[in-house]
Order: structure tokens, then C-alpha cells, then sequence
């Protein structure tokens, strides 16, 4: 097959973690049917994980695309003949010209590191945005949008809040709404916990090791059970609807304070309890608490590691159900955001 070289965009994954190998897993399989179906060549050129990068200006093609994916974490820099040891975007941005910068670091709100950085100077070298790692947005959104448009570059981050569906696509699509409250379950982890609880009936640190055993929790869940990823997410949602409300700002209710007491009685009066996430526009105020849900409440039905969102606006509630995350289904996410920047890229040609 000939691919037109006008057609090929340079993409550069800096983060090569879960996301990172499931994304360059889906590209190696998809690359040729996404050039039949949308004529754009998405050409991996770099990937970058802690400890080092791999460079290739002509692109990764699709056996070495699976070979890096298969390495073990952290070895990047062992991906010979385009290993480079240690991390260093000047000298990355200097050898190969990305269009579109897909961010996939950790996401860390106390210093925004690496992510804040890495996205600012990609943007100060001209790439387009995709981001899953949500600090960026969460500590510097305005300032991020603000630049990338002062100079006609894309930002998308559509990975950030239910991963795996499309809500923020479709709740920035709602310019006519008045949007009066945003509430749902959007931690995969703890509402895993919780369903552990209420099926096994079993407390709240047994659940959570089973949770860690099967990869769902981190070794470290602080951010996960102390609701701070879900506050996180609550940020990113404020900012996107135009009321901007501070990570500091979100009331927490810590996860780890439930017991099977409280599971059990609940259950009892007929009601389930749930992680609820809550955006209250008109109060510009933001939560994540521990509350109970009555049995027939959708959220009630909503288990495991789905998550549900709901929109209340002055014409109608939506809801949305669906994966919240997970490397497969949070690399479809990313890669819808590079096949919609790509296209405009290609079309701006
Ligand atoms: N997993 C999900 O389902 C999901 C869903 C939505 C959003 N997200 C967000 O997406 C991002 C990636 O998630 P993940 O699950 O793939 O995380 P992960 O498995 O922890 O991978 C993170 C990657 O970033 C690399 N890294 C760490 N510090 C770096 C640095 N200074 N420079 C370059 N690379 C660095 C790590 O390198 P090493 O391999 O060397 O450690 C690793 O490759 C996170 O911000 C997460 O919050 C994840």
C-alpha cells in the first residue's frame, strides 16, 4: 500500500505506562484501517518513559510498535538501534518534529510534574495536545487553553473523566444547555471497593486487597480512597462548564472510613452505598462523599469498575454509563483525540 507522505502525523507518547503499550497495542493493529478510513498516517516517532526515550523520525512501524510494548517498564532506553538513556524533551523536539504531543504521565497535583512542564514546552514547539494525565488541566487550565489557542494548537483530553465513554466530548458539545448539576460514581477503584462490600459482604481492607491483587488499586490508593482523584476529575468538569472551582475547593469524604456496619445497615433500609461525586453549578460548589443511594436509583446499578455520570440541565437529565478507565479502553479515548487533531493537521495541509 502507498501512504502519501502529506498524510503522515508525527505523534510523540510521552508516558509509557498501561495507557502508553495499550495505545501503541491498538495502533499497531488499527494504523492501516485508520489510513482507509480517514487518509491519515498516524507515525509514532518517539516514546519516552521514565527512564529514557526511543526515537525514530520515520516512524515506528507496526512489529516495532508490539516490541515496545512488550518490554518490561522502564526500558525504553534498551530499544536498540533508537534508544536514547535518560529523559529530555529539547533534545526529542530537536530530532523529530511532533504535530501532536500525547501526555501520559502520571497525573500528580501536588507539584504537576512532570505534566505541566512537558505540556507547556510542547506547546512553546508548536505540537497539538492529547492528554490522559490529568494534573495539567486540573492545576493550570485556563493558562493551558489560552496558550494553545494564542497559537491555533489543539487540546483534547477526552481520557481524563469516564475514560471510557465519550461524556466529555458530548458535554462540551452542550452550548444551549443551562447546566444546573453534574453527580455520579467517576472512580473505578472505590466503586470497585464498594461493590466487593456489599456482594461479599466483607470490610472495607479486605476489599481493598483484593482490589490491589487484581491491579484495580494502586499500591499506594491514597488517591483513589481519599476521593482525590475523583475532585480531580470534578476540576477538569468545572472548568469545561465555565465554573472553574479549585482542587483545594472540593469537599472530601475519605473512602476509608466506611465499614461493613454501615453496608449492612444500609442494605437494611433499603438503600446502597456509593462514592458520589457532585458539581453543583449555580452553588459553584463540589464534593465527593460518602452517601447512600436508594436501591432503585441508577447509580445503585451502577458496579464494579463502571462509572455513571449524570447531567441535570433545564431540559433534560442525561446519563452516561461506561468504563471509567482501564489501559484498553482509556487508549481508545487517546486515540479518538489524535484521529480528530490529525485530521485537521492533514486537512490544514
Ligand atoms: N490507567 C487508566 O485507566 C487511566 C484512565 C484515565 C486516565 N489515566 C491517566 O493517564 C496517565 C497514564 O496512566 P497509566 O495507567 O498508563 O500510568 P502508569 O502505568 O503509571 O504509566 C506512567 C508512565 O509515565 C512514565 N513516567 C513517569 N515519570 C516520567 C517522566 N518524568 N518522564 C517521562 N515518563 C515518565 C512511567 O515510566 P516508567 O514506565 O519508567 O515507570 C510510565 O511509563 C496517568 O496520568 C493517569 O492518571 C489513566
Amino acid at each position: 500500500m502507498v501512504i502519501e507522505s502529506n498524510r503522515k502525523v508525527n505523534v510523540a507518547i510521552i508516558g509509557f505506562g498501561s495507557v502508553g503499550r495499550a495505545l501503541a497495542r491498538v495502533l499497531a493493529l488499527k494504523r492501516r484501517d485508520i489510513y482507509n478510513r480517514y487518509g491519515i498516517n498516524i507515525s509514532i516517532v518517539a516514546i519516552v518513559d521514565s527512564k529514557g526515550m526511543a526515537i525514530k523520525p520515520e516512524g515506528f512501524d507496526e512489529y516495532e510498535l508490539l516490541k515496545l510494548s512488550e518490554l518490561p517498564r522502564s526500558s525504553v532506553n534498551m530499544f536498540k538501534p533508537y534508544a536514547v538513556d535518560g529523559v529530555d524533551l529539547e533534545k526529542l523536539y530537536n530530532t523529530v518534529t511532533p504535530d501532536i504531543h500525547v501526555e501520559l504521565t502520571p497525573s500528580d497535583y501536588s507539584t504537576g510534574k512532570p505534566g505541566v512542564d512537558n505540556v507547556f514546552f510542547a506547546i512553546s514547539r508548536g505540537a497539538h495536545l492529547v492528554l490522559a494525565n490529568k494534573a495539567p488541566l486540573v492545576l493550570k487550565f485556563r493558562e493551558l487553553i489560552d496558550k494553545a489557542k494564542s497559537r491555533g494548537l489543539e487540546v483534547r483530553f477526552r481520557a481524563t473523566v469516564l475514560g471510557g465513554t465519550p461524556f466529555i466530548d458530548t458535554l462540551m458539545s452542550m452550548k444551549s444547555y443551562e447546566i444546573d448539576r453534574i453527580e455520579g460514581i467517576i472512580n473505578a477503584t472505590t466503586n470497585f471497593i464498594l461493590t466487593e462490600m456489599h456482594d461479599k459482604l466483607i470490610e472495607f481492607s479486605e476489599a481493598l486487597k483484593i482490589a490491589q491483587a487484581l491491579g484495580i488499586a494502586e499500591a499506594n490508593p491514597s488517591l483513589d480512597i481519599d476521593g482525590i482523584d475523583a475532585a480531580a476529575k470534578l476540576v477538569i468538569i468545572s472548568n469545561i462548564v465555565g465554573t472553574p472551582i479549585k482542587l483545594e475547593d472540593v469537599y472530601r469524604e475519605s473512602l476509608s472510613r466506611i465499614t461493613l456496619r454501615d453496608i449492612v445497615d444500609a442494605i437494611k433500609q433499603g438503600f446502597v452505598i456509593k462514592y458520589i461525586a457532585t458539581l453543583n453549578i449555580r452553588e459553584r460548589s463540589a464534593s465527593v462523599r460518602i452517601a447512600r443511594v436508594p436501591r432503585n436509583d441508577i447509580f445503585a446499578q451502577i458496579n464494579g469498575t463502571l462509572n455513571g455520570l449524570r447531567i441535570k440541565t433545564n431540559v433534560a437529565e442525561l446519563i452516561f454509563i461506561g468504563k471509567g478507565g482501564g489501559g484498553i479502553e482509556t487508549a481508545h479515548s487517546v486515540l479518538d483525540d489524535i484521529i480528530s487533531i490529525a485530521q485537521k493537521v492533514v486537512g490544514s495541509r
